[in-house]
């Protein structure tokens, strides 16, 4: 049978950083929420045959009937951090291991569907997987504790990480089996089986929503049809 594409959304998170009453998925961005743009971001590429959204187990919320077609199932199930979010989605899928997963944050409203294609069709069949990343632009500097530079850091062949991270539900299945302390996305996981995820150019409009300049930044994107 031929390998079909799947998609988890960890959306558990308190978003704390962001300050704002309610978890950062749930805020307001151009009229919908942020998580519903996310999905709507996702159910735009055919490939994809089902999407489980990975709640709090307190979060009751689900979106008005018909707002989303059928391939979206939401499971209150989330962990307490990210990659256990993640691990329990994985858990759900009733994905074989030669299937794709693609991971995408709910809190990256702005995936435009060129970029998608890009990381579906990029990856192909690799072995291993890929995830979207984008080269770092600015000079880097390692600060200390009072916010004085110790170091500019060699900025040569960095990336920035974004979602989806797009791997074999078996791999990444076994890649957060373990601890899964200190991972902080998925390809950090199949790294640490000794594996070389491939990077996937992505976009800046596929920024993630973490402080509440970042929300501003997405509306004005949003408003504007992208980056
Ligand atoms: O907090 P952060 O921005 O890293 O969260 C990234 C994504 O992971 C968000 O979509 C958030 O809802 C999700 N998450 C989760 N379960 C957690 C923590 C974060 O699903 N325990």
């Amino acid at each position: 049978m031929a390998e079909r594409y799947f998609a988890v959304v960890p959306a558990a998170g308190g978003g704390t950083r962001l300050g704002a009453a309610e978890p950062k998925q749930y805020l307001d961005l151009g009229g919908d929420c942020m998580l519903y743009r996310s999905l709507d971001a996702l159910l735009a590429e055919p490939r994809i045959a089902a999407v489980t959204v990975v709640l709090a187990p307190d979060d009751e919320r689900r979106p008005p009937s018909g707002r989303f077609d059928g391939r979206v199932r939401f499971c209150a199930i989330g962990g307490a951090t990210r990659a256990d979010s993640v691990a329990a989605g994985l858990h759900s899928l009733s994905a074989s291991e030669d299937d794709w997963v693609l991971v995408h944050d709910a809190a990256r409203p702005g995936l435009s569907a060129e970029a998608l294609a890009r990381l579906i069709d990029t990856v192909g069949d690799d072995p291993v997987g890929g995830l979207l990343a984008l080269p770092v632009a600015d000079t880097l500097k390692r600060g200390d504790a009072s916010d004085r530079v110790t170091a500019t850091v060699e900025r040569a062949g960095l990336w920035a990480a974004q979602t989806p991270q797009l791997f074999r539900a078996g791999l990444l299945r076994r890649a957060l089996a373990g601890d899964r302390a200190g991972i902080t996305d998925e390809a950090s996981a199949v790294e640490r089986l000794g594996l070389r995820p491939l990077l996937v150019r992505g976009e800046p409009a596929n920024l993630k929503v973490t402080l509440a300049a970042d929300l501003a930044l997405a509306q004005a994107l949003l408003s504007h049809g992208g980056a």
